[in-house]
């Protein structure tokens, strides 16, 4: 989605953009652009593809001035041309603005700025907003006056930036249900969609709200809440490492981010835990009262965070004996719900970011549900609008297509599963010692998967030219099977599909044929006889099986033609263990085909828009 930067300091601001630009890549997008105030003047330069193609098209110039913004667009009105990429004129030259989101009225707002004259080039929303921007410009004289006018006029989620050719000092930006943080340096300020973008420059950072307008000079950051009131907003000081957003000496982010899993589990269990192995979830304090309080669970969440919460509802239910409901996000607010301040509403979110996630959480606050959001990023607009947060320690994730935020969502639901089942006394001390003990297991299990690097490599360089996939598995497996299967297509564009394996005779099975690949999970004891009969529908059709299965099970083998082995561990836990193997191999095959593995194509990391 989107990224933008803006830059007001002491330097030409050009090489801070580009850098922070090239920091935002892994959101997602598809063209880029830069805007600087120098005397008196706007210097914008702009290309399609690649930030590489906006250097070269800059190349040696130094565009001077001390206040600039930069974007990267990820397109949803107009195509993706120079046109409409950001940042975008009003018709003198004298205004340029960058956006984030949708100005969902453009379409009259435009018609009303024709009516008067105004001509537009593009056929962006963004224009809309400059254009309007500076009509408010001519009458107020006063930049950010012109921001709160024309803010006022507009309906949508939005963050807007601009600068004005007459105020080289100084930058707007405003926020409405988007992303955007203020970063304060000596000397010099940032505003950025998110901390990537600045980390490498200062760690300091406010977390600007919603209504808020905020003006940046070199040396202030003025902040003025909805009724135009100044106001002073949370300053937090970001603990992560520069590097931690460094491929170092990994050829992808997915694969070093695949890596990075026992870490990301280790430090997620570790801040969870107390000495004596009882589970102790930081930012959450429920009662045992205010639980019971709780008729129901809904899970909402998106992608691969999703497929995280079909495994929380299975565990939850099964543990802590409450009904869950889920449902991704952008169906959840078109359809009649049943929620009231008995319902406990559960987000879950890598970047917190997520339009139809946070649009589902407010609807359901909204309805009297009390939010308890799983996030990665510390002070996203998830966390900060949910009640409760239970943060996964992944750390910054950039692939497009999410591994390690995967693997800590399910931990942080399995610990929240048994800290419910606790509370409500479902579970027996025995049982519930022997989960925590297998889950701080699980970082020495995911390297041992690891170690089976070269072997999966091997097995997707065998199957990497098929035209589809099949993931099938029962239980908590098919939970694991579409996760699977995202992976597959996000990274490797081989049409995949995922199903439940008992589901398979019911039609899709018409589909197999030799070349066909079936990656069958099989790790669930319980029903392992029937995953094998369903195995056995499909190998009497010759598709090619590759089964997962747990270390000892022996018999599998007669029912595949190859099988990868994970530690042996409780049922309920392997979706930690399965989706390793899948991640690889997704992450190889996309490699044997020459893909853009860290940012597939048409797809972004952070999806602002609903
Ligand atoms: C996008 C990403 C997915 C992600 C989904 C939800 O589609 O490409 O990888 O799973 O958004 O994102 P979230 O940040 O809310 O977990």
């Amino acid at each position: 989605m989107c990224g933008i930067v803006g830059y007001v300091g002491l330097q030409s601001p050009q090489n801070f953009l580009i850098d922070g630009l090239e920091k935002l890549e892994y959101r997602g997008y598809d063209s880029a652009g830069v805007a600087v105030v120098n005397e008196g003047e706007i210097k914008i330069r702009k290309a399609v593809g690649p930030i590489v193609n906006l250097r070269k098209v800059i190349g040696d110039e130094d565009l001077g001035g001390r206040v600039g913004i930069g974007h990267t667009r990820w397109a949803t009105h107009g195509g993706v041309t120079v046109t409409n990429a950001h940042p975008h004129f009003n018709s003198d030259k004298t205004i340029a603005v960058v956006h984030n989101g949708t100005v969902e009225n453009y379409i009259e707002l435009k018609a009303k700025l024709q009516a008067e004259g105004v001509e537009f080039i593009s056929d962006t929303d963004t224009e809309v907003a400059c254009m309007l921007i500076a009509e408010h410009f001519k009458k107020l004289g006063d930049l950010k006056a012109a921001m709160d006018a024309a803010t006022k006029e507009m309906e949508g989620t939005f963050v807007l930036v601009a600068v004005a050719a007459d105020q080289p000092d100084k930058l707007v930006a405003y926020r409405r249900n988007a992303p955007l943080i203020a970063a304060k340096g000596k000397n010099f300020n940032f505003v950025a969609s998110d901390f990537s973008a600045i980390l490498k420059h200062t760690k300091d950072v406010f977390l600007i709200e919603n209504g808020d307008t905020v003006v940046l000079t070199k040396d202030a950051i003025e902040i003025f809440d909805e009724d135009d009131k100044p106001v002073k907003r949370e300053l937090m000081h970001i603990g992560w490492d520069v590097d931690a957003a460094d491929k170092g000496d990994y050829e992808h982010f997915m694969l070093k981010e695949i890596h990075e899993q026992p870490k990301g589990i280790q430090e997620t269990l570790s801040r969870s835990l107390t000495e004596d192995d009882r589970i102790k979830l930081y930012g959450i304090d429920m009662t045992a009262e205010q639980l019971n309080s709780y008729n129901k669970i809904i899970i909402v969440a998106c992608g691969t965070a999703y497929h995280a919460g079909l495994v929380g509802q299975y565990f939850i239910e099964k543990i802590a004996g409450i009904p869950v409901q889920i449902d991704v996000a952008s169906e959840f607010r078109y359809r009649r719900q049943f929620i009231d301040e008995k319902t406990l509403f559960i987000a879950v979110s890598q970047s917190g970011e997520t339009a139809d996630t946070l649009e589902a959480l407010r609807e359901a606050k909204k309805q009297g549900a009390h939010i308890l959001s799983i996030v990665n990023v510390v002070g996203s607009s998830v966390a900060r609008e949910s009640d409760e947060v239970f943060y996964t320690w992944a750390g910054p994730e950039i692939s497009v297509a999410s591994t390690k935020a995967y693997t800590t969502q399910l931990l942080c639901l399995y610990m929240l599963a048994l800290y419910f089942a606790d509370l409500k006394g479902t579970i027996e001390p025995d049982d519930y010692a022997d989960y925590v003990a297998q889950l701080k297991r699980i970082p020495s299990q995911i390297e041992e998967i690891l170690k089976k690097e070269q072997d999966i490599e091997r097995l997707a360089y065998d199957y990497y030219d098929r035209d589809q996939v099949f993931f099938i598995g029962r239980g908590l497996d098919s939970s694991v099977a579409f996760e699977g299967s995202l992976k597959l297509k996000e990274v490797s564009y081989i049409p995949s599909f995922a199903i439940a394996a008992g589901e398979m005779k019911h039609g899709t099975i018409a589909l197999m044929e030799p070349r066909t690949i079936v990656i069958a999970l099989a790790t669930q004891d319980a029903i392992f006889d029937k995953t094998v009969s369903n195995i056995q529908e499909i190998k009497a059709r010759n598709a090619h099986i590759i089964s997962i299965a747990k270390e000892g099970n022996t018999s599998i083998v007669n029912h595949s033609n190859e099988v990868i082995y994970i530690p042996e561990c409780r049922d309920e836990l392997t979706p930690l263990l399965t989706v390793v193997p899948l991640q690889l191999y997704a992450y190889f095959v996309a490699k044997d085909r020459h893909c853009e593995i860290d940012k597939p194509r048409n797809l972004a990391k952070s999806v602002t828009v609903e």
